[in-house]
C-alpha cells in the first residue's frame, strides 16, 4: 500500500457529528474527498439536508442523519435506524459541542453546567458505547473525539467548557485501553482557536482574541480544514499505531 493510499478513506462509512458548519463540515468534505460514504448529522434536518447536497454535488457520498446528541432517546433511535437499514459504521467523530456561557464556574449556573456535560460528554459516551460495541464485534473502529486544547491549559471564562472536554479526554483514554484488544482505535483531536460561529465571541473580542493569538508560537488562528487533515490522519490507515492519544492541534499553544 502507497503512502497516498494509507490515508484513503475509500469504502469506510463515518458518522460526523455537528457536521453542517464548522470543524465538523470541513471534517465531512475532507472524509468525502478521501472516499469515505458521509453520515451528515446536526439538530437542524434542513442544514443536514443542504450539506449532504454540497457534499453529493462535489462528487461524494452522503446521507442525512439529523441528531441532538444531547438527547440519549435520540441517539438510541439513531442507532436503531442505523442497525434497521444495515449500516456500519467504520469511524464515529464526536465533534458536537455547546458552550452556552462565558464566565467564571462561580457565576454558572447548574442548567448551564449540566447541558454542557450533556453534550460534551454524556453525548460522547452514549454514541461511543453503541458503535463502539458494533465496531468491536467487527473487529475493526475508529473513534475520534474533537475536544479542546482548553482541557489541557483552561481558558479563561470558558471553566466549564474546559472540564467537559478535558473529561472527553479522559473518556477516550478509556475507551482506548476498553477497545484496543478489538482492534478500535479511539483517540482525540484538541483543536486551537479555529475561526467558526462557535468561536465567534471570542474573536469578536479583540482583547481576547490577542490574547490568545499571543500564546500561539505561530501567531494566528487556525482554519477549520487545518482540524480536518489531522482527523484524516487519525482515521485512516495513516494513523494505525495511534490509540488513546491526543493530537493537540493549535500552532504550538499547549508548549
Ligand atoms: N472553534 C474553535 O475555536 C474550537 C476550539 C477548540 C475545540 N473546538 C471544538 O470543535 C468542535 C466543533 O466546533 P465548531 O467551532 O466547529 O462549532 P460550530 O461552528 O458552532 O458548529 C457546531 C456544529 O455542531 C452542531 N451542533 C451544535 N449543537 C449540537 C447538538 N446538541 N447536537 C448535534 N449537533 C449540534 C451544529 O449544527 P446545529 O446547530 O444544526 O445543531 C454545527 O453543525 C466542538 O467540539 C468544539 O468544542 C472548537
Amino acid at each position: 500500500m502507497s503512502i497516498a493510499e494509507k490515508f484513503s478513506l475509500k469504502g469506510k462509512r463515518a458518522l460526523i457529528t455537528g457536521s453542517t458548519r464548522g470543524i465538523g463540515r470541513a471534517i465531512a468534505d475532507a472524509f468525502a474527498e478521501c472516499g469515505a460514504e458521509v453520515l451528515v448529522s446536526s439538530r437542524k434536518a434542513e442544514a443536514v439536508e443542504a450539506t449532504v447536497a454540497a457534499i453529493r454535488a462535489a462528487g461524494g457520498l452522503a446521507r442525512e442523519f439529523p441528531l441532538h446528541v444531547g438527547s440519549s432517546q435520540g441517539i438510541e433511535s439513531l442507532v436503531r435506524q442505523l442497525d434497521d437499514e444495515g449500516l456500519e459504521v467504520d469511524i464515529l467523530v464526536n465533534n458536537a459541542a455547546t458552550n452556552p456561557i462565558y464566565g467564571s464556574l462561580a457565576d454558572t449556573e447548574l442548567s448551564a453546567w449540566n447541558k454542557i456535560l450533556e453534550v460534551n460528554l454524556t453525548g460522547p459516551f452514549l454514541l461511543s458505547n453503541a458503535l463502539g460495541q458494533r465496531m468491536s464485534a467487527r473487529g475493526r473502529g475508529c473513534i475520534i473525539n474533537v475536544t479542546s486544547a482548553g482541557a489541557l491549559k483552561p481558558g479563561d471564562g470558558l471553566g466549564a467548557y474546559c472540564v467537559s472536554k478535558a473529561a472527553l479526554i479522559t473518556l477516550t483514554r478509556v475507551l482506548a485501553k476498553e477497545l484496543g484488544p478489538q482492534r478500535v482505535r479511539v483517540n482525540a483531536l484538541a483543536c486551537g482557536l479555529v475561526e467558526t460561529d462557535m468561536s465567534s465571541t471570542l474573536f469578536a473580542n479583540k482583547k481576547i482574541y490577542d490574547d490568545i493569538v499571543g500564546q500561539c508560537a505561530l501567531g494566528r488562528h487556525a482554519l477549520p480544514e487545518e482540524m480536518a487533515t489531522a482527523a484524516v490522519f487519525l482515521a485512516s490507515e495513516a494513523g494505525s499505531y495511534v490509540n488513546g492519544e491526543v493530537l493537540i492541534a493549535d500552532g504550538g499553544t499547549v508548549i
